[in-house]
């Protein structure tokens, strides 16, 4: 039975705190999972919720950090929509003091996922994509934040929704429209969603898609509401979406660029070296990297100081507290064998940069694959052309579509002229799609699966 079967109380009709910690015990037990069991998943998510620490949240009869609820409520895999209603309850317990103020009475949705932990050295993208957003200008304005699979777009959104909770105070719409995963979301139910959660009664939400738009634009025209629109492949895929408010602001992520959306664009890179240590450390649990710095340092630079990747790797030290940073880094070392050792529970480097990867032409393809097979060396547009047995035109137009998924790095080079660069697990990845393997790193795929 999964935990949303299980629940049947509604946290927005709690009252009291020690009530809702009782309900979240409750529904722990409902969940019937244990406190290792529930220890456990919150690692495969990247989070650390030592046994003891769930515990005492759990028995006593004061609010627990909302951190810490967002963590809980996350390993007990709930659905998003019951996480959001849970985070819902408990600000209202949090703003009023012993009570809860009547059901609904904000009105304003929050669909926004929580967060779980603080964000580690994006100071100043916050900053700026805040700043960015709060410009006073009475027009709809949009952001569009890029970048590789794995570098933290989804968590910078959030984050940035909740900082600006207050400053838009009609709510904050949220949807995943899974552009670069598996299957993506139609535009025409997240539309039903959004016009729920601004209030339509379902009997009134129209069933074609302009009637869904038409009303959406209507419940937006005169209120100040935050839109994020997660994982978005193709601009026209979210145009739909896009609030038309004076008032209203959206946020959009995306693996690809999007330069035919208007706004303004945030293009975000992997962490610098000393954030991107700190990460791993955070994930692998307090204590782990003192005395083997260098080991992580190694490891974070294996990883292509990549959130994801790190958070990963931090996950699968946590796991295996006997572990030491440098028999990491070794097998990390080890090209072959990368790709195994950034795998936790459902969560594998490999499949994210799969699904980049599939995006592309099958000659961009083979244009990755030879990149990938020189180490880590950097390319000028010349030498791309010699190696993929091109003329320059045509090799600029491959470089254009690896980098327009983020599949490469390009920098300018200190006497001027681009360089081109791939960076370790995406080399790692298109090395073993050389050598026959397949997106789960299984060997013996036909020639044909394998581009
Ligand atoms: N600056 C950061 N500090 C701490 N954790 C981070 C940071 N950035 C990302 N993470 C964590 O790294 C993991 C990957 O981040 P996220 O899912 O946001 O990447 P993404 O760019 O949206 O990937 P995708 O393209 O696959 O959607 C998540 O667990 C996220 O919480
Ligand atoms: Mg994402």
């Amino acid at each position: 039975m999964t935990a949303l079967q299980a629940i049947d109380v509604d946290p927005r009709d709690i009252r009291h705190r020690d009530e809702f910690v009782a309900q979240l015990r409750r529904l722990k037990s409902r969940t019937g999972l244990s406190y290792r069991d529930i220890e456990r998943h919150a690692r495969r998510r990247g989070h650390i919720l030592p046994l003891s620490t769930v515990y005492s949240a759990l028995n006593r009869g004061t609010l627990p950090h909302v951190d810490l609820l967002a963590a809980l409520l996350l390993a007990f895999d709930l659905p998003e929509g019951e996480v959001a209603r849970w985070l819902g309850a408990h600000r209202t317990l949090t703003e009023e003091p012993g009570t809860a103020a009547p059901c609904g009475s904000t009105g304003a949705p929050c669909l926004l996922p929580p967060i779980p932990l603080p964000l580690i050295g994006r100071d100043g993208e916050v900053d700026a994509a805040a700043a960015s957003l709060l410009e006073p200008n009475r027009a709809p304005r949009c952001l569009v934040i890029a970048g590789p699979a794995g570098v933290g777009k989804t968590a910078l959104a959030v984050h940035l929704g909740h900082r600006l909770i207050d400053d838009f105070p009609d709510g904050q719409l949220y949807a995943d429209l899974g552009g670069f995963h598996e299957s993506a979301v139609d535009p025409k139910s997240v539309l039903s969603l959004f016009l729920r959660a601004l209030g339509a009664h379902p009997s009134t939400v129209p069933r074609g898609m302009d009637g869904r738009v038409a009303l959406y634009r209507t419940l937006l025209s005169r209120r100040r509401v935050l839109v994020v629109l997660d994982n978005v492949a193709e601009s026209h895929t979210v145009r739909a979406l896009l609030p038309n408010g004076l008032e209203c602001r959206a946020v959009v992520t995306t693996r690809a660029t999007l330069a035919d959306l208007c706004g303004s664009h945030l293009s975000l890179a992997p962490l610098g070296p000393d954030d991107a240590t700190a990460l791993l450390g955070r994930a692998a649990g307090i204590g782990r990297v003192t005395g083997e710095e260098a080991a992580a340092d190694e490891i974070a630079a294996l990883c292509g100081n990549l959130p994801l990747a790190l958070c990963v790797a931090g996950a699968r030290l946590a796991a295996r507290p006997h572990m030491r940073l440098r028999d990491m880094a070794r097998a990390l070392s080890d090209e072959d064998r990368r790709l195994d050792e950034l795998t936790v529970g459902d969560i594998a480097v490999r499949r994210r940069i799969a699904l980049s990867y599939r995006f592309l032409t099958t000659s961009g393809r083979r244009a990755l694959r030879l990149m990938s097979m020189c180490g880590d060396a950097e390319f000028t547009g010349r030498a791309t052309a010699a190696l993929f047995d091109v003329g320059r035109a045509e090799a600029d137009l491959l470089l254009d579509q690896l980098l327009e998924l983020h599949l490469i790095e390009a920098r300018t080079a200190p006497g001027g002229g681009t360089r081109f660069h791939v960076s370790p697990l995406v080399a790692a990845f298109a090395r073993e799609r050389s050598l026959g393997k397949d997106e789960d790193g299984h060997r013996g795929t036909s020639a044909t699966q394998r581009n």
